[in-house]
């Protein structure tokens, strides 16, 4: 995985067909998409249960690219080596679930994957100042976590304040949650560079006709893209 600040548009498999995932992620990375968005909860850290690292194996053989695996469960210790088995490239972890961050970001990084931290809505940039050189991601929620299709909520003076902490380091910042062509400029525009989107990707198309995932993938990518001209 080579570092660089392109935009890049990582569809969430939580707004796509649940009986169909193999089949979902390659649709829609043959439409376009960068990278593939898991987002594991468990119903203790948010009030959702998803899937684990059953599914994100099963997926594996399906994702050409890179697997984006959102951690939103508490402890995460426990559960790194099994996504690092399932073939996760990236494994996030949200600052909030538990006291050792610093300690879960290391153990990522020792099963050699990338390193992601998440803050949720309420969660100060400075929650994460210590761990500039510990990360390679920093998700920045734009909605409350649990649930796909909610409404924005503006974080760009957070997303600029880590973009001024991160500096020139090779650190992504992904945006999560109420994305789409309105939303998508907002956050680019304050230093984000990976977007995540559920349902603005998923509506209006499906495994049999995938036309809808490309026209939206595309319409996400030229309004943020849109920022730098
Ligand atoms: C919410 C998840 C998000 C969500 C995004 O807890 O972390 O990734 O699936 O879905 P949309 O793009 O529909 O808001
Ligand atoms: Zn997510």
């Amino acid at each position: 995985m080579t570092f660089d600040r392109t935009i890049k548009i990582a569809p969430s498999i939580l707004a796509a067909d649940f009986a169909n995932f193999g089949a979902e992620c390659a649709a829609v990375e043959a439409q376009g998409a960068d990278w593939i968005h898991v987002d594991v909860m468990d119903g203790h850290f948010v009030p959702n249960i998803t899937f684990g690292p059953a599914t994100c194996a099963a997926i594996r053989p399906h994702i050409k690219g890179v697997m984006d695996v959102h951690l939103m469960i508490a402890p995460v210790d426990p559960y790194i080596d099994a996504f690092a088995q399932a073939g996760a490239d990236v494994l996030t972890a949200h600052v909030e679930a538990g006291p050792h961050i610093h300690r879960t970001l290391q153990a990522i990084r020792a099963a050699g994957m990338k390193a992601g931290v998440a803050l949720n809505p309420g969660t100060p940039a400075e929650a994460v100042s210590e761990l500039m050189d510990m990360v390679d991601l920093i998700c920045v929620m734009t909605v409350n976590p649990g649930f796909g299709g909610q409404k924005f909520i503006d974080m760009s003076t957070k997303i600029t304040a880590l973009r001024r902490m991160i500096g020139d380091r090779p650190v992504h910042i992904e945006i999560d949650g109420g994305v789409d062509p309105n939303t998508a400029p907002i956050v680019a525009k304050a230093g984000a560079d990976v977007l995540v989107a559920g349902s603005a990707v998923f509506r209006g198309g499906s495994v049999s006709d995938p036309a809808p995932y490309g026209d939206n993938i595309r319409a996400i990518r030229a309004a943020a893209e849109g920022v730098w001209a």
